[in-house]
């Protein structure tokens, strides 16, 4: 029997570490076999076939290192072992606690381009994160694909977008659309939420690294909504976006893990599989 201490709320409401974001670095991650059969043996069975069933690498790796930081971060709010936590999807699809008694911790997890990040928090009542590479490469002029993207934004944001050079152009559009998934993904409205009925207003212009803007104000249907949103830089290429409703939106930056932190302290749920993790090294990577 494991005697990690059960789940105390009202311990979590005085725990400092509770509001976490952090963020990984993929492209600095080249697994080991051996270090990934450890990976794989803290994610759930579902999971495993999930991931495994991934045709290209950075989709495996992303996946996987998303679902280590949802454990990691459960683990630090309630102090049970890996092998005591268990996630399910909603309906939506998006991955929550499995114990009603957990439903205040809040968490949620973003991977796109070179970065997997996750926002957590146990004192708000909706957190939704997005992640995006500022980059176009999508062969069409720039202008062409805005005109096929006309409706994911509504006109005054496409002003926003729509100024200066195209590197400014291409940097409003990820950090608008990073505003809008991060939202969307909070509030759990899925595709059914027409996003013309979201308008975000951006006063400033540009973001950093390691500095918090938090005046992006959101109207849904002309109201302006009671939800503060958390941008920044991760690098040079990559924003990332936190929707938060709730009185606890105290700043928080987000912090780069290693693969040591995500599996040091596990303890394992799966036996360890070393054809699956040999199958990893026989997919293709995008680039
Ligand atoms: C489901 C959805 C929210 C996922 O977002 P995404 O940008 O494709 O993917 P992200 O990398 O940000 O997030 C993926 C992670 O979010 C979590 N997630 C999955 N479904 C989710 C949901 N319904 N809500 C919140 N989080 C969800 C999971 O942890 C998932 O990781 P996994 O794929 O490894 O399981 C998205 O596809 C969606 O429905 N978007 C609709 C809104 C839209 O069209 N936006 C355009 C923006 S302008």
């Amino acid at each position: 029997m494991h005697l990690a201490p059960r789940f105390n709320h009202k311990c979590l409401q005085t725990m400092a570490d509770s509001n976490v974001r952090w963020a990984f670095n993929t492209r600095k991650w080249f697994p080991t076999l051996e270090e990934l059969v450890k990976c794989i043996t803290y994610i759930q069975l579902e999971e495993k076939n999930r991931i495994g069933r991934f045709f290209f690498r950075e989709d495996f790796e992303s996946s996987l290192i998303g679902r280590l930081m949802m454990r990691k971060y459960v683990s630090e709010v309630t102090n049970l072992p890996y092998n005591e936590i268990f996630f399910k999807r909603d309906e939506r699809g998006k991955p929550i606690l499995e114990d009603p008694m957990f439903q205040h911790i809040k968490f949620n997890v973003s991977h796109q381009g070179d970065y997997v990040v996750l926002a957590g928090s146990t004192e708000l009542e909706a957190l939704g994160v997005d992640v995006m590479k500022m980059e176009y490469k999508g062969g069409k002029e720039l202008s062409e694909f805005f005109r096929i993207m006309n409706r994911q934004f509504t006109s005054n944001e496409w002003q926003t977008i729509n100024q200066g050079t195209d590197e400014y152009k291409i940097k409003m559009f990820a950090r608008h659309w990073c505003l809008k998934e991060s939202y969307v993904k909070a509030t759990g409205v899925g595709l059914n939420l027409n996003l013309l009925r979201m308008n975000f207003e951006i006063k400033q212009k540009t973001l950093c690294r390691n500095e918090i803007v938090n005046d992006t104000v959101l109207y849904v249907d002309g109201e302006k909504v009671n939800w503060e949103f958390h941008e920044m830089l991760l690098d040079d290429n990559h924003c990332a976006a936190v929707a938060m409703a709730g009185s606890n939106t105290s700043k928080v930056k987000f912090r780069e893990l290693e693969i040591d932190e995500l599996i040091g302290n596990g303890l394992p749920l799966l036996h360890e599989d070393i054809d699956y993790c040999k199958t990893y090294f026989e997919k293709k990577k995008k680039s």
